[in-house]
């Protein structure tokens, strides 16, 4: 594992472009690149798409997405289109917008076998992208819920009692076996986290996909990386 820390949040996106970007080079035509939401990773798409890429060799899907339509400003899919795929010539395949989330999760995980390779296994995913939630939760694998022990399938939809909403989901299983995995963490409010999950004994989704991960890479800010020992 490596770990890259970085005065603040613009440099810490500088940095984690520059890495998706060279992995790309390394991986086109086989460059599959698995996106989350939440707020941390917007500037490092929006950088992205300034790089002069093979893009049409690349193929982006969602780790994770909310139950809403797909032109809701808190579907990932939309924000990963605004800062990132609207501008570049690949595909971003986005969970279908249907009625029933667990029908649209079965769908979802059909259609993730047609653009990412199968090995040993399962399905593999090239890069993916995650962040970490002050819980612990990474994707929609939040503590303590029924997603996080699934071992059987790739991708669900699962009621988070605690949002009082539907997450669509990656699972551990397929998370596990990404080529590289990058966690991108910034703000001092995921300080204690981040120490946790790096430094502790705790068991949270984000240290069970980053000990398992066979290349994981942490870029963190310095607000963030405040209560890891070294
Ligand atoms: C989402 C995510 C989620 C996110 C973390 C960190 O849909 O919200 O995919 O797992 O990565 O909650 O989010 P921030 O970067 O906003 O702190």
């Amino acid at each position: 594992m490596r770990i890259r820390i970085f005065d603040d949040a613009a440099r810490l996106a500088d940095a984690a472009a520059q890495e998706i970007e060279a992995w790309i080079r390394l991986s086109t035509p086989d460059a599959s690149l698995g996106l989350s939401g939440g707020s941390t990773p917007r500037a490092t798409y929006e950088r992205l798409r300034r790089a002069r890429l093979p893009w049409d060799q690349v193929k982006g899907w969602m780790i994770d997405e909310r139950f809403v339509p797909p032109d809701d400003p808190d579907r990932n899919s939309k924000m990963v289109g605004d800062a990132l795929f609207d501008h570049v010539p690949a595909d971003l395949l986005t969970v279908p917008w249907i009625e029933d989330p667990i029908a649209a999760a079965d769908e979802y995980q059909r259609q993730l076998a047609t653009v990412l390779p199968r090995a040993a296994g399962g399905l593999k995913p090239g890069l993916i992208v995650l962040g970490v939630g002050t819980d612990g939760h990474t994707a929609s694998l939040f503590p303590g819920t029924e997603a996080v022990e699934v071992t059987d399938r790739d991708f669900v939809a699962h009621w988070v009692p605690r949002l009082e909403s539907w997450r669509f989901t990656a699972t551990m299983p397929l998370l596990q076996r990404a080529r590289r995995t990058m966690f991108l963490v910034s703000g001092a409010h995921k300080a204690q986290i981040v120490a946790d999950v790096l430094e502790g004994d705790g068991d949270y989704p984000a240290t069970q996909i980053s000990q398992e991960s066979r290349d994981a890479v942490w870029l963190i800010d310095r607000e963030a990386a405040g209560r890891l020992s070294a």
